[in-house]
């Protein structure tokens, strides 16, 4: 995303949350792009000229009607297509449902890390009671929330930009809520929630940090992340990998969430491990349906973790925020 439209989004969270626009609020989030002064100043100038931005009444901002239009379509375009065909696809297929139920151990159409101990903690230690909203974004297939629904006795809500397979969960699941919107777009959401759950979710996010204003506008009290953390290797630096440097570490504080992590990285490590013996196995049940490329994909993303896990270069954690 261009620095201008960074800075209108930014500029649109600040006002829904009810804080002001001002230099000072976009700088702290915009640091965590590492855009320079000049490059700030001339785009906050580029805004105005073109009016998405109104001039600076006593030094603050406000999104005009045609920044607020900017806004609500900026380009997350190319994710939501790619994701909008891979998940039905994952959902559509026989083989991949099979490949699941062999992975994880639940006969359900998943696309995440979570092995069998974050599982047993998603399903069994959650704090969550008989009727709590429960929201879960980036929900893809909807069967995580679906059993929490059951299992809890929670209401139930699923978002994700997979807008096709939005439209069949409505109809599959037909007493939890889907909404077809992008998790970038929550702060402007028709809804709120007791609990918010995100199940490698978070990854193609244009800004954590102002996901996570948003996020902190529509959340009542808590909140669990489940994210893998990978680095470069350049200088061999690991700082990134502990639990309060991840990105997701970082949107958080810059939001004044409390949060505590746990380390599933043994456990993570383990399914990819798992993932490696059982893929060959599965190859021509997915060749007969034509899916041979989502097995593929699998194959690819298997080696690649297991690389990046024997290089230490990747941690995943469970972030359980305080709201
Ligand atoms: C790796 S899959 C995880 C799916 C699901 N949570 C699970 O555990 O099986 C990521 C999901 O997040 C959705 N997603 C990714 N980025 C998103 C965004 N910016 N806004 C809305 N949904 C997004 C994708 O469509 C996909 O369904």
């Amino acid at each position: 995303m261009e620095t201008p439209l960074i800075i209108l989004h930014i500029s649109d969270v600040l006002e829904s949350n009810g804080d002001p626009v001002n230099p000072v609020n976009i700088m702290k989030y915009l640091d965590s792009f590492g855009i320079g002064d000049c490059e700030f100043e001339s785009a906050l100038n580029y805004l105005i000229a073109e009016r998405y931005l109104t001039r600076p009444d006593k030094g603050v901002f406000s999104l005009t009607d045609s920044g607020r239009d900017q806004v609500s379509t900026f380009s997350i375009k190319d994710n939501e297509d790619k994701y909008n065909s891979f998940m039905l696809r994952l959902w559509n297929s026989r083989a991949y449902l099979d490949f699941c139920e062999d992975l994880y151990g639940y006969r359900w159409c998943l696309l995440n890390s979570l092995y069998r101990e974050q599982l047993q903690y998603l399903f069994n230690e959650l704090k969550i009671s008989p009727g709590d909203m429960v929201l879960d974004i980036g929900c893809g297939s909807g069967a995580i929330i679906n059993n929490l629904v059951d299992r809890y006795a929670c209401r139930g809500i699923g978002i994700d930009f997979a807008h096709d397979l939005i439209a069949i969960l409505r109809k599959h699941y037909s007493d939890i809520a889907f909404y077809d919107m992008a998790i970038e777009s929550i702060h402007r959401a028709p809804f709120d929630a007791d609990v918010f759950i995100s199940l490698d979710s978070l990854y193609f996010c244009r800004n954590l940090a102002t996901t996570f204003a948003g996020i902190k506008s529509k959340c009542r009290s808590r909140m669990y992340v489940f994210y893998t953390q990978s680095v470069e290797d350049k200088n061999g630096n690991r700082d990134g990998l502990h639990s309060d440097n991840t990105d997701i570490a970082k949107a958080l504080r810059l939001n004044d969430f409390s949060y505590s992590a746990t380390d599933f990285s043994h456990d993570e490590w383990n399914l990819w491990k798992k993932e490696k013996k059982i893929l060959d196995k599965h190859r021509s049940a997915f060749e007969k349906e034509g899916n041979l490329s989502i097995w593929d994909g699998r194959v690819a993303d298997t080696n690649n973790m297991l690389k990046e896990y024997g290089d230490k270069r990747a941690k995943r954690f469970l972030y359980r925020i305080e709201v």
